[in-house]
Order: structure tokens, then sequence, then C-alpha cells
């Protein structure tokens, strides 16, 4: 594992998050969002608030690498792909104020997620929580003549096994994580896969556990007495979910109670589909990878895993069920949603020693550890299923989101007010 890299370390920058909220504008005059700010004026308005240089902020904001720096990354590069950058407000989880970097190329999705974060604000915000950064790499051992008594010699010197594992990521271990467990799995046909259970810390960990199964790969075969077949990390990191969850008092869903408590039913029913019929599921949990994505992207990590895991943690239970549900708490006037899935991020190693947008990302929302990233993203992915559920089950999802995509290729064209 490894730290920042100092010599790519672009300006480390915080947030007085609140600030940015909005109808938080501040001034003598009548307060405007921040989203009704030009571009110009948001920037500024960032810098502001982040007490730092402007110029050093957008530095970090106009794409975060070079074509030299792309060059660097991966192979055959001719240039830079950029993305829009924009903030999800709003965000209050565990009590901490949020500006949320958001990196998406679909209209609507920061401005939804905003939005139904201000309704969730109004119930007292997201109470999330995430797991230790537990992952597991998979060493595949096949023709293994007698599983059990194979897994019981890898078992008889798994400490000596673990401290190889170990050795060989020292750095991990430095920084209070490392290879915990050794664990058999008979998948039948003389095919032994042993799991090895590593505690990655703050960073994603795919290095880390790739390199350790590749050392204790041979040494586990032979104990096994099989041949050595894939040593490899399992994107299905179920010992690595983050959950969050949030409630909205009806008065926040609509103009009024009785309205918000219409609307709330309509969600509930919208989670319910979702709840009985696949195709319906995927669609609900596309929603939830909007915001989910994005916040991923954003910070530099690998979205292709967090997609990955996310899904077959949806199909995990035998059946593809949707990752966010929502109830209707008629007792105590509210809607309440929850959602629990497989993050794994990080905040130190991977592309966040190169890319200084991703590094801006981290540093904006002054997150300490990798557990927090994972719990503001998934918050954000509640965040999009409620507004796309809100959205479908009242005034359908095209009015808003053609407005916001009409802005897109039209900038004079006004913005809507919500979605
Ligand atoms: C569109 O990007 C996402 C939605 O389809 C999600 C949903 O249907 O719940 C609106």
């Amino acid at each position: 594992m490894t730290t920042n890299d100092k010599a790519h370390s672009p300006p480390r920058v915080r947030t007085r998050a609140a600030e940015l909220c909005d109808g938080q504008d501040g001034g003598d005059q009548a307060p405007r969002s921040f989203r009704d700010l030009s571009l110009d004026e948001r920037r500024a308005k960032l810098a502001e608030s982040l007490g730092i240089d402007k110029t050093a902020i957008l530095r970090t904001l106009e794409g975060g690498i070079d074509g030299q720096m792309a060059n660097q990354m991966v192979e055959n590069a001719v240039g830079v792909m950029g993305l829009p950058f924009g903030l999800g407000l709003n965000f209050v989880i565990n009590h901490k104020h949020y500006v949320v970097p958001m990196a998406i190329e679909e209209p609507s999705v920061i401005a939804a997620a905003s939005s139904a974060a201000k309704r969730i604000l109004a119930g007292g915000g997201f109470e999330a929580s995430a797991d230790d950064s537990i992952m597991v790499a998979q060493i595949e051992i096949t023709e293994v003549a007698d599983v059990a008594k194979g897994s019981a010699r890898v078992a008889a010197e798994s400490s000596t096994l673990l401290a190889n594992a170990n050795a060989a990521c020292a750095g991990l271990v430095e920084v209070g994580g490392g290879a915990k467990e050794l664990v058999a799995r008979d998948l039948g046909e003389g095919r032994l896969v042993m799991h090895l259970v590593v505690d990655c810390r703050d960073a994603m960990g795919a290095n880390s556990l790739n390199t350790m199964a590749e050392a204790i790969g041979p040494r586990v075969a032979e104990l096994a007495g099989g041949k050595l077949g894939l040593r490899i990390l399992s994107n299905l990191c179920d010992r690595r979910c983050a959950r969050s969850k949030g409630r909205i008092p009806f008065k926040a869903l609509a103009s009024t109670a009785e309205e918000g408590r219409l609307v709330a039913e309509g969600i509930e029913s919208a989670s319910r589909f979702a709840e009985a019929d696949i195709y319906r599921a995927v669609t609900h949990n596309k929603g939830i990878m909007n915001g989910v994505d994005a916040v991923v992207l954003a910070t530099g990590n690998d979205w292709r895993a967090v997609e990955a895991g996310a899904h077959a943690y949806a199909a995990s239970k035998g059946r593809y069920a949707p990752l966010a549900t929502w109830r209707v708490d008629q007792a105590d006037g509210s809607l309440r949603g929850s959602v629990e899935m497989p993050m794994a991020l990080g905040i130190v190693g991977g592309a966040l020693r190169a890319h200084r947008g991703a590094r801006a990302a981290v540093d904006l929302m002054d997150i300490k550890t990798s557990a927090e990233l994972a719990m503001v993203a998934v918050s954000v992915g509640l965040a999009s299923n409620l507004a796309a559920l809100r959205a479908l089950s009242t005034e359908g999802i095209q009015r808003g989101h053609m407005a916001l995509h009409r802005r897109a290729h039209d900038p004079s064209a006004a913005t809507p007010t919500r979605t």
C-alpha cells in the first residue's frame, strides 16, 4: 500500500460545507442558491469558503490531469477525457455537513440528489455506518484429491501463510492493516478456494490483495495437494458494506403534510415494485448508482469494482433485489428509507496519487477514512434513489430531467427549480 505521492500532491483544501448550501449565498441581497450562481461565481464562492487562492482550486477542478500524467497512468494514451465536476449540497451525514464532489455527464443527477438530501435534512439528515475495510482475495486450487485433508493442512500452516502474506505488503501492516485469516471453501469436483481475508484500512486494496494472494498461492497449492489456479481479489466485498438511512417528514415531501403523505405512499409503492420485479429492481438500482458512481468517479476510485460488487450483492440472497427500500411510517408522519451495499473505496493510493482533481475531491469533504467516504457515497445513492422515485411516482421523470437536459444543450434556458 502507498500513501500520497508528494511529488504530485495538489494543495489540500478544506471547506466550511454549510456555506455552500442551497439558499445560503449570503451577502446583503436576498440569498441566491448555489445552483443559480454563474460558473465563475460558484468557483469564487467555493474558493472563498475553502479559504484558498482561487487559482489553486480552479487548477485542480479543470480536469485534474494533463496529457503527460495520462501517459503515465495508462497505455497508448493520446489525451484526457473530461467530465463535469459538480457539488452535491445539503448532505448532513451523522451530523457532519458535506459538500459532495460528483463527476457525471448526466444532467439532473446532482440537482436531484441535492434536493433529496435537503428533504432528508428536514428529518435530521442521514444516519450512516460502514464496516471495517475487510476484503477477500481468492486462491483457487484445482485437482485436489482430498479437499478436507488439503484444507486442514493449509489451516495447520495458516499463521506462517498469513505472516508471509503480510511480509509481501509491509506498508499495509505498518498502518494497522494486513492479512487476518484464511477461510476454506469447497466448491466441489476437487476445487478448493482459500479466501485470504485482509484489512485494507484506507486503501481500496486491490493491489495489496493480489500481491498477497500471489505471494502465498504456490505454498497453499502445495499444502492442499492440488494445482494452483487463479489468485485475485473478489469484488463481492460483502464484509466491507456501507449503509445509510433517512426519514423525511411528510411535509418535506410536498407543500402540505397531506400531499406529502400521498407522495410517501407513492414512493413506498415504487419501492415495492422494485422488490417484486427484477426488471424494475435493476433500474431502481441504476438510479442509486447514479449518485454512488458520481462520488466514486470524482474521488478517483474504481467504479467498475463498485458496480460489480453492488449488483452481485443485490443478487446475493438468491434473487436480484433493490439495494434501497422505502416505507411509510404513518405513526411518525414520515417516509423512511435505507440502503446497504458493498463499498470498496480508498482515500490513499490508486488514482489519488496522480489525479489532482480526485485528491481535491477527497480534501473538499475533509474525509478522514475510507469508511467515511463509503458512508458519503451510499448516502448520495439513497438521495438519488429518493429523487428518482419521487419524480417517477408523481410528475414522471421527464419533466425535470428534460428541462435540465435542454439546459445542457442551451445554456440560456431557464434552470428548473426542482427535480
Ligand atoms: C435515470 O438515470 C435513473 C432512473 O431510471 C432511476 C429509476 O428509474 O429509479 C430515473
